[in-house]
């Protein structure tokens, strides 16, 4: 433990290459380091409660995120994933009853805030590290092969295959969204 401030630390390693969600690891770790600093200085049951609350609040937000960024991308351990955030988050919620039933002494405290700092940080290293993995290699597949390519030619190729039919033909011009572009422009917001 040693002294307030020095937790649990991010550093580069722990980059899973997806800045917005390293964005809120980092976040995830500044809020747990304010609750190890309350544990750690002795403040009172009320401030250390609402610190607590306030992690847990924010790792739900993160989990969200996370969860409907790998839905988006397929990502073939989501369920997996998604079992994993669950039981956490079921974990910290029933620390948060016994905290606030006064249930934990403060060595008690110090042991599960401990365990935690340790669950977050193995957590991001294995199974959030897979998902950039994953992520990565999808950028590649989809945007890396038709950066050359009109985004249109493939559309127009199929169009003029087909029967002429010009209302159908305009209302898929006007209702496909511009997949490719779109992807791209997540990515590059993503990364
Ligand atoms: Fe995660
Ligand atoms: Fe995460």
């Amino acid at each position: 433990m040693g002294t307030a401030n020095s937790w649990i630390t991010w550093e580069p390693s722990l980059s899973i290459g997806v800045a917005k969600i390293d964005e809120q690891h980092k976040e995830l770790i500044k809020r747990f380091n304010d609750l190890g600093d309350a544990v750690f200085d002795g403040r009172g049951k009320e401030e250390i409660g609402k610190i607590l609350n306030f992690l847990a609040d924010y790792t739900v937000t993160h989990f969200r995120d996370e969860e409907a960024l790998q839905e988006l991308f397929n990502y073939p351990g989501l369920e997996q994933h998604k079992k994993i955030h669950a039981q956490f988050v079921s974990e910290v919620q029933t620390m948060i009853s016994k905290f606030e039933a006064g249930e934990l002494d403060t060595d008690l405290v110090v042991k599960t805030v401990d365990a935690v700092g340790a669950w977050i940080l193995n957590h991001i290293k294995k199974e959030d590290m897979a998902i950039g993995v994953h992520l990565k290699t999808k950028q590649a597949m989809e945007t890396k092969p038709h950066d050359q390519e009109p985004a249109y030619a493939e559309d127009t190729q199929a169009e003029e295959a087909q029967p002429q039919d010009y209302s159908s033909q305009m209302d898929s011009q006007v209702n496909a969204p511009p997949k490719k572009g779109i992807i791209k422009r997540f990515f590059q917001w993503l990364f």
